[in-house]
């Protein structure tokens, strides 16, 4: 009687496996994300979908969807709780409203170079966000780049803290990023990325922030004089996948998705480093004026923003602020 019963259950679960393999591979999965294909991010997105297909044969196929075509980053995770969209990449500073300790990755200047980044996103601080996110009906598959932030305007030059001063930003929807800049004595207005180039244009706000390729596939020349290279932050850009549809998949499955994530992101990275330099150069001949901070002047913004990571160090917790600090 036992052995027949486990044989049942072994039938059971082979027919429950192939049957959730067959909705994986019947049908396209729906990749959104929110910067252009020409991005690095993008090129990595493609990198992505090519890998899974490999792996899988050609069995799993994805389509992507990028510039917010389904919708801003906040939209697009929750379709993505939803199982209304299956993956999306997002910078990780909206993750902050679902999951607090994400805050951390937003931190004024908390790396100072990609290595120290890499360091942290890839570590155990990094495994344990991804691993967050499954009680929010997501699965955190690894973390992209989006990259260093710098603030463009259409004001002036940002050679110290004072210029910062009275200058309507905006920011993603994010707590530490609106209390960093109203330390900084700006107007912070957080908004979707979709609305910003028209804000921009129209002069409802003066300046945005984001890292040189944003700026870039962006055209933000065309409504933004001054880049002032302030390097304030690091985005971490997270891959992410519906819990709804990973429980649907074999362990196989699961295994491709994560091991093409993290093959695709060793690529992605690369390419944004490889661009970055080429970019600078672009946008000077575009006309934009782009000026570095002396490190003296980068200290004392440092020091003023410290109350910020005061903060938000507690609500991150002791232990994931001590491991960011020894991974770098
Ligand atoms: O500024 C943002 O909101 C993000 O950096 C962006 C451009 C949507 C990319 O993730």
């Amino acid at each position: 009687l036992v052995s027949g019963r486990l044989c049942a259950a072994l039938v059971a679960s082979l027919f429950v496996s192939t049957a959730a393999s067959a909705q994986v591979q019947d049908r396209t999965l729906k990749f959104g994300y929110s910067t252009f294909e020409a991005h690095p991010l993008g090129q990595g997105a493609n990198k992505f979908v090519e890998l899974v297909g490999q792996k899988s044969g050609g069995k799993i196929k994805m389509k992507v969807y990028p510039a917010t075509q389904l919708g801003s980053e906040t939209q697009t995770i929750s379709a993505t709780q939803g199982g209304v969209q299956d993956i999306v990449g997002t910078s990780t500073a909206p993750l902050v409203g679902l999951v607090k300790e994400y805050a951390i990755f937003d931190f004024p200047f908390l790396f100072s170079n990609e290595k120290e980044a890499d360091a942290v996103v890839d570590g155990p601080v990094g495994q344990t966000l991804l691993a967050k996110l499954s009680d929010k009906n997501l699965v955190g598959l690894c973390f992209f780049e989006n990259g260093f932030r710098h603030v463009t305007n259409s004001k002036r030059p940002i050679t110290t803290a004072a210029d910062v001063e009275g200058l309507k930003i905006r920011t993603m929807q994010n707590p530490v990023y609106i209390d960093a800049f109203k330390t900084l004595g700006a107007n912070a207005v957080p908004m979707p990325w979709p609305e910003v180039y028209t804000a921009l244009e129209s002069g409802a706000i003066d300046a945005q922030e984001n890292p040189y390729g944003i700026i870039y596939v962006n055209k933000l020349n065309e409504v933004q004089k001054y880049v002032s290279v302030t390097k304030h932050a690091y985005s971490p850009w997270a891959m992410i996948m519906s819990k709804k549809l990973w429980d649907k998949l074999s362990p196989e499955e699961q295994k491709i998705f994560v091991d093409s994530c993290n093959e695709a992101k060793t690529y992605q990275r690369q390419v944004s480093r490889a661009e970055d330099a080429k970019i600078i150069s672009e946008l000077k001949a575009k006309g934009m004026a782009i000026n570095e901070l002396s490190p003296e002047e980068t200290a004392k913004i440092k020091a003023k923003l410290q109350p910020v990571i005061d903060k938000y160090a507690p609500s991150v917790g002791e232990e994931l602020v001590r491991q960011a600090q020894t991974s770098i």
